[in-house]
This record gives structure tokens, sequence and C-alpha cells, in this order.
């Protein structure tokens, strides 16, 4: 591990991180585009993941997010987000940004993570954006007992826009970091993908996590850590600060 790294982290007051599918990888969870087997093979992005899919067939998207939903219940966080949520109590500003649906930091112990593209443990209306206070776990598109729209997964679609407020948080947390981490995220989808640079522009050291550097930048100010996040973190935290992760 290089010693900017740990020289960068140790003198840190403000430390922001994104993470990405790859830090749930270890737990079990599969990306989206991984999910598409099986049952599910016959399917394009844009039938489950946009607004006119589930308008055109919204059991076959609600169920899909079901099957999802079920998976993410059964798996537990790994080591990996137990070290972001360490990290959280032993710097003094911090704030964790995912592009995951998950809930895997919640769960791990991060107080407030920013979720850019939602929440897929969350239902909201399709038509009054009400969220009912649990999960009904039935086989045909639930109804809002407000209005009675459909109720669909609290996640963003293809096409649309971040939830109000997050991308806003998320900026101003890159744009203060001095350090910034990069964690598990092909850095491909955009707003969330500038992020890191944007920090990186504003003289943040950059750290990225990854298990390849496959499309990833390289430059000045710019660290690689290659390998799972599941021990790349915990190790990180105990270099810096002394903290065992378990
Ligand atoms: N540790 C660290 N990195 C890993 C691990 C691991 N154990 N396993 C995989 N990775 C890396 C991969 O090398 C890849 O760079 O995680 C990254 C996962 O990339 P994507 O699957 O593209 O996930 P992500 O960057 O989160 O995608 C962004 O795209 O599909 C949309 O909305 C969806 O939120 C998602 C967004």
């Amino acid at each position: 591990m290089p010693d900017e790294v740990v020289a960068a982290l140790r003198g840190a007051e403000w430390v922001t991180v994104l993470t990405g599918a790859g830090i749930s990888a270890e737990s079990g969870i599969p990306t989206f585009r991984d999910a598409l087997t099986g049952l599910w093979a016959d399917y394009r992005p844009e039938d489950l993941a946009t607004p006119e899919g589930f308008r055109r067939n919204p059991d076959l998207v609600w169920n899909w997010y079901r099957t999802r939903r079920t998976g993410v219940g059964a798996a537990l966080p790994n080591l990996g987000h137990r070290a972001l949520a360490a990290m959280e109590g032993l710097v003094r500003h911090f704030c964790l940004i995912t592009q995951n649906v998950d809930g895997l930091h919640a769960r791990a112990g991060s107080r407030d993570p920013v979720e850019l593209h939602g929440n897929i443990t969350r239902v909201r209306c399709f038509d009054c954006a009400r969220q009912p206070a649990s999960y009904p776990d039935t086989e045909t598109v639930p109804r809002c007992d407000a209005c009675g729209g459909m109720l669909r997964p609290d996640v963003v679609w293809f096409g649309e826009m971040l939830p109000e407020g997050a991308m806003a948080r998320a900026r101003d947390a890159a744009l203060s970091a001095e350090v910034f981490l990069s964690v598990g995220t092909s850095n491909l989808v955009e707003p969330a993908a500038s992020l890191p640079w944007v920090a990186g522009r504003h003289g943040a050291t950059v750290i990225v996590v990854n298990t390849s550097t496959e499309g990833q930048r390289f430059g000045p100010g710019i660290f690689h850590l290659t390998g799972p996040s599941g021990s790349v973190l915990p190790d990180l935290v105990h270099r810096v600060w002394g903290h065992t992760v378990r």
C-alpha cells in the first residue's frame, strides 16, 4: 500500500466515498446485468428498468424487483461495508455515496448513506410517490392505499432523475473531500461516474479500490489499490487508524 495513501488518509478531516456493485460482490449480490439470467434471460434492461417497461408490463417488472429484493434480504454485509461503517467513526467529516440499491451499507452500520439510485427494499406509488410502511410481498403489482396507483420499487430507472437532493449532497461532498475513495465501481454511469474526478480536480487525493484497473483513470494524485474491497478496505482501516474491522 503506497505511503502517500496512508499519509493522505491519516491527515484528512474530510473523506468522501463512492461505492458501486463491486462492494456487494462478496456478499453474493449480482449486478443488474449479471442477474439477467435463467428466467430473466429473455428480457432487456429496457423491459425491466424503465417507466415505459413498467407501464407495459407492471407484474413482470414488479416480480423482477421482488426476486432481487429477496436475494438482497438473504445477503449479509461484508467486511468492505463494515470497514466503511467503521471509517465513518474515525474521520471528522465523512460522506458515503452509493450507486447500489441493496441497502447493505445501512445494514453494516453506515448512518446516512447517499443512495443515488434509490433502494430496492422500499416501494413508492408510481402516481403520488407515497411510501407505504412495509413492502407488500404480492405476486401482482400492489396498489397505493392513498390514490390507487401502482406501487413500484423506489429505485432510479433508466431515463429518470436522481432522487431530489441526493446528487446535490454527493456533489458537495466531492467538492469538500480531501480524500475521495472510489470503491467497486466501473465509473461508467453518469452523473456518479464523474464524482471522483471532480474531487480530484479540486485537490482531493483519489484512491480507487477495484479488482481491476480496466476503464479506470490514471494520473497524478490518483492511487490504485487493486484487490477485492472486502480485504483492501479492512487492511486500509487497520494501516491508517490501527482499527480492526470485524
Ligand atoms: N471488490 C472491488 N471491486 C470489485 C469487486 C470486488 N470484490 N468485484 C467487482 N468489482 C468491480 C468491477 O471490476 C467493476 O469495475 O466493481 C465494478 C462493478 O461495476 P458495475 O457492475 O458496472 O457496477 P457499477 O459501477 O455500480 O454500475 C453503476 O450502472 O447498471 C447501472 O444503475 C446501475 O448502479 C448501477 C450503475
